[in-house]
């Protein structure tokens, strides 16, 4: 949460943000949830988001499948 908030953008973008560009996309939770691990870049703005090596392949479902319910 240092980098993220639910509803406005911080150093990264809003997860409702997210949640609304990718709602109905096919394979969206494992995609987000590969970007939450691996990292991701070039999607919202020229600042990329660093790889979470820490979070579990359990855990980046967990955390994509919340991020993409969040309204
Ligand atoms: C486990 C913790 C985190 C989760 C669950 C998370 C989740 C996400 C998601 C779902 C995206 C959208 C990816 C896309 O649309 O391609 C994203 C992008 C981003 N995140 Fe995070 N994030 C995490 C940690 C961080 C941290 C620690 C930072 C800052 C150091 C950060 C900064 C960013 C930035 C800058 C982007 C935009 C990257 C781009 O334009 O492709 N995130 N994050």
């Amino acid at each position: 949460m240092a980098c993220h908030s639910v509803d406005k953008k911080l150093v990264g973008p809003a997860f409702k943000d997210v949640a609304s560009k990718y709602a109905g996309a096919k394979d969206s939770q494992a995609l987000l949830a590969g970007k939450i691990r691996k990292g991701s870049s070039g999607v919202w703005g020229p600042l990329p988001m660093p790889p979470n090596p820490r979070v579990s392949e359990a855990d980046a479902q967990k955390l994509a499948a919340w991020v993409l319910s969040v309204k």
